[in-house]
């Protein structure tokens, strides 16, 4: 038989139907609870709330799982590029040999930039953050293809697999750029020869005069953080591309919006503050065990760890742990900054406050290390970060746009303000 689930308001039952998804997480459907009853659920942060039925990643936060599109992120990062990764994120599938190249042909065809939209860096102050940057140029970059933003879904979604491509590709473009045009150092254009991260690389680092060569190790972390950023169900960010989707507004614009989102220290922005407090700390001549009891007064956070969805260990953070040691180890570099990492995290895993509180490293702990270690510049990590969710966000506007019964997103509330009636004194 059906789950039921009844609610009780006075003396009135009201039954509700259980609907499980296939790894049997269960829901409480209560499309119906308003008008049934005239009463709303409060859920601040929706922490208890599901806000879509998706078939793009799953996480099992008590365990520490997450797949994509079913398969394990561990068999991904050990196996699968991130261009691979992005085609399985956003069309379900992992390409075979012949859709991989051809995947690969349209992006690397799509690397350069418009002029309109170089000079468009000019006009920046040098100082402005990369994330402002670059969610600006990605709502600009709309402008050049309106037959990619019209909002008429059936019209945007004809173009759809253009767009994708497009904004895999030239995200990319645009945060090396950014970093160049903030450093005050010569545009570099994107090559077709070159693999999606190493081409990266290049645009970020190379000089007319000296092509920059990255080690294997380097450009094979780069793309095992992207492919560890690919997706991660209703995050803030993704949450924030669905619900402008939701309006009926296109892909430039609602990844441009994803961006804004994802800049906050509390989501994205985390990688940067982990290092900025692991320099801190450094600096302050502390093992960590100062900081430690900061965060358990409330003084301080720990950044990088904690997350709404894993009570266990991210299985993202275990990954990028082994790269950080691995890639530092190859590169022969020696980073004062990993051994308080690793001491912070035992000195938390064995705290009372943090075990209580299941507080376990997460994917931020480690990434902006790893960022370090292959030579990403601090300010550029959030841009990182967005490079690697990118197909996250695609595929998550696309399931809204293409939802046949799709709902725009409007949360109720409960009003708290005052009640006058009138603006008029008796
Ligand atoms: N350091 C110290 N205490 C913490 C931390 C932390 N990093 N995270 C949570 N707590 C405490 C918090 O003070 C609260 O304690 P109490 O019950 O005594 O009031 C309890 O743990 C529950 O915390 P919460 O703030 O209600 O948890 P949340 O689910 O709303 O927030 C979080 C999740 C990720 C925002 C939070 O853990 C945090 O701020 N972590 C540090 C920032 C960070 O690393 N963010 C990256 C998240 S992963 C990547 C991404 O999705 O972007």
């Amino acid at each position: 038989m059906d789950e039921i689930a009844k609610i009780i308001i006075g003396d009135q039952t009201y039954s509700y139907p259980v609907i499980e998804g296939t790894e049997r997480e269960k829901a409480i459907d209560i499309r119906r609870l308003r008008s049934d009853t005239g009463y709303i659920t409060y859920d601040d942060g929706f922490g208890n709330t599901g806000s879509c039925i998706s078939d793009i990643t799953f996480i099992d936060g008590e365990t520490g799982i997450l797949r994509y599109r079913g398969i394990p992120i561990e068999e991904l990062a050990e196996h699968a590029d991130f261009l691979s990764v992005a085609h399985l994120v956003i069309y379900g599938e992992l390409p075979d040999r012949d859709g991989y190249y051809e995947w690969i042909k349209n992006i690397r065809q799509r690397a350069p930039l418009h002029t309109g939209l170089m000079k468009m860096f000019e006009s920046y102050p040098p100082n402005a953050h990369p994330m402002a940057v670059l969610s600006s140029m990605l709502n600009s970059m709309g402008c050049y293809y309106p037959q990619m933003t019209s909002n008429n879904r059936e019209h945007d979604l004809e173009h759809f697999e253009d767009a994708a491509a497009l904004l895999i590709s030239k995200v990319r473009t645009i945060a090396a750029l950014t970093y160049r045009s903030e450093m005050g150092m010569p545009f570099v254009y994107p090559r077709t020869d070159l693999r999606y991260t190493e081409n990266f690389l290049h645009m970020m680092f190379s000089q007319p005069y000296n092509r920059y060569e990255p080690t294997e190790a380097v450009v094979d972390a780069l793309d095992l953080f992207l492919v560890l950023h690919a997706d991660h169900e209703q995050n803030c960010s993704t949450s924030t591309v669905r619900m402008v989707a939701s309006g009926g507004a296109n892909l430039f614009a609602s990844v441009s919006a994803g961006v804004g989102a994802l800049w906050g220290p509390l989501h994205g922005g985390a990688n940067t503050a982990v290092v900025r407090m692991l320099e801190s700390i450094h600096e302050r001549g502390d093992d960590g065990s100062r900081y430690i009891e900061a965060a358990k007064r409330g003084e301080e956070r720990l950044m990088g760890f904690g997350h709404r969805v894993y009570k266990n260990y991210d299985p993202r953070a275990k990954i990028l742990g082994n790269a950080v040691r691995r890639v530092l180890r190859e590169l022969d570099q020696n980073d004062p900054l990993l051994n308080i990492a690793q001491r912070l995290e035992e000195a938390a895993l064995s705290d009372d406050y943090f075990i209580s509180r299941k507080l376990y490293p997460n994917v931020d702990f480690y990434s902006g290390l790893l960022l370090k270690a292959i030579g990403i510049p601090v300010e550029m990590f959030t841009v990182m970060f967005a490079i690697g969710r990118m197909p996250g966000w695609i595929a998550n506007w696309k399931e809204v746009a293409a939802a046949e019964k799709g709902r725009i997103y409007r949360p109720r509330q409960i009003y708290n303000g005052p009640v006058k009636r009138t603006m008029l004194k008796s």
